[in-house]
């Protein structure tokens, strides 16, 4: 499908966290959105010229907006360009991108939606529309700057990881499974790549059914350029090798499917 770049608007800005941003954009982009899904955000910057890759964090499809939410990474980074927009500003963007996570499967299944850092935004649009028997949301942050909080809580059983023990277990999320005895059958997930190397190991060791969705670093984020490729078990139909796009057969993958 040919995406064609838009002018969306800002429609809110806040600071949830110590360098964590939330934006709410006016986007067509809106009215097709599903969880897991992401848009490219291009800077006003001309040395920027490749947009940045974000989830979609929430859907309000009534008023055609998403939102997104975002780390800053640095002083002189197309993330900071996002956090000084204020209400009103356009912000060109491409969307939706991606796959997405298959909701479907996880009818009647205790499932875990589980996020980490960066990872943990999309897991709250999965987590609203999500319907399974038992929610189990599992997040990692790195201290108590914890953020969306109150809105997992609104949307399933909420368990919290810290590296730093400030809030919930200590460790990671797999560590808040083990200290809450937790179980389940499905598990949709996405964070760090250490994070979705654990969980692929647990879910294969445990015969569980799982989908990761990887934010890897991207270049064209449409499938053009392969900047993006993980090894993958199968080979393509198209290429013939044994690699997938993130970008554009993702970002979310059966965790048999890839190598990571
Ligand atoms: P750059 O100037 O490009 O880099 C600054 C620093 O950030 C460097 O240290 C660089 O190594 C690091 N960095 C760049 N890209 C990544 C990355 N993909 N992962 C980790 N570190 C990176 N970020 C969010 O905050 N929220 C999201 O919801 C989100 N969703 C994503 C979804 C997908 C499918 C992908 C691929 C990435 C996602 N990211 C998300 C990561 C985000 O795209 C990068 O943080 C962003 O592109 C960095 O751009 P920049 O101009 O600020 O930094
Ligand atoms: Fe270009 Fe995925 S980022 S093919």
């Amino acid at each position: 499908m040919d995406m064609k770049k838009e002018n969306a608007v800002v429609v809110s800005q806040e600071m949830l966290a110590d360098g964590i941003f939330s934006m709410w954009i006016q986007t067509d982009a809106a009215q097709t959105a599903k969880p897991g899904q992401f848009i490219s955000m291009y800077t006003k910057d001309g040395s920027k010229l490749l947009p940045r890759p974000i989830s979609i964090c929430e859907i309000n499809k009534a008023d055609g907006q998403l939102r997104v939410v975002y780390r800053v990474t640095g002083e002189n980074t197309g993330t900071k360009q996002f956090s000084e927009l204020k209400e009103g500003d356009e912000i060109p963007v491409i969307g939706p991108l991606g796959n997405g996570f298959p909701l479907e499967k996880a009818e009647g299944k205790k499932a875990f939606l589980m996020g980490g850092g960066i990872g943990v935004p999309p897991i709250l649009e999965l987590s609203k529309q999500l319907s399974c028997e038992c929610k189990q949301i599992v997040v990692g942050y790195r201290d108590a700057h914890t953020f969306l909080k109150e809105e997992f809580e609104q949307n399933g059983s909420l368990y919290i990881s810290t590296e730093d023990g400030s809030v919930g277990t200590k460790g990671n999320v797999m560590d808040a499974i083990r200290a809450n005895a937790l179980e389940a059958e499905i598990i949709y997930a996405c964070g760090p790549t250490p994070m979705l190397r654990a969980i692929k190991q647990y879910a294969e060791e445990n015969n569980i059914v799982c989908y990761i969705s990887m934010e890897e670093r991207m270049a064209c984020g449409i499938g053009a350029c392969l900047a993006c490729v993980c090894q993958s078990k199968e080979k393509d139909h198209h290429s013939n090798v044994h690699n997938k796009r993130i970008c554009k057969d993702g970002p979310v993958f059966l965790s048999t499917e890839v190598e990571i």
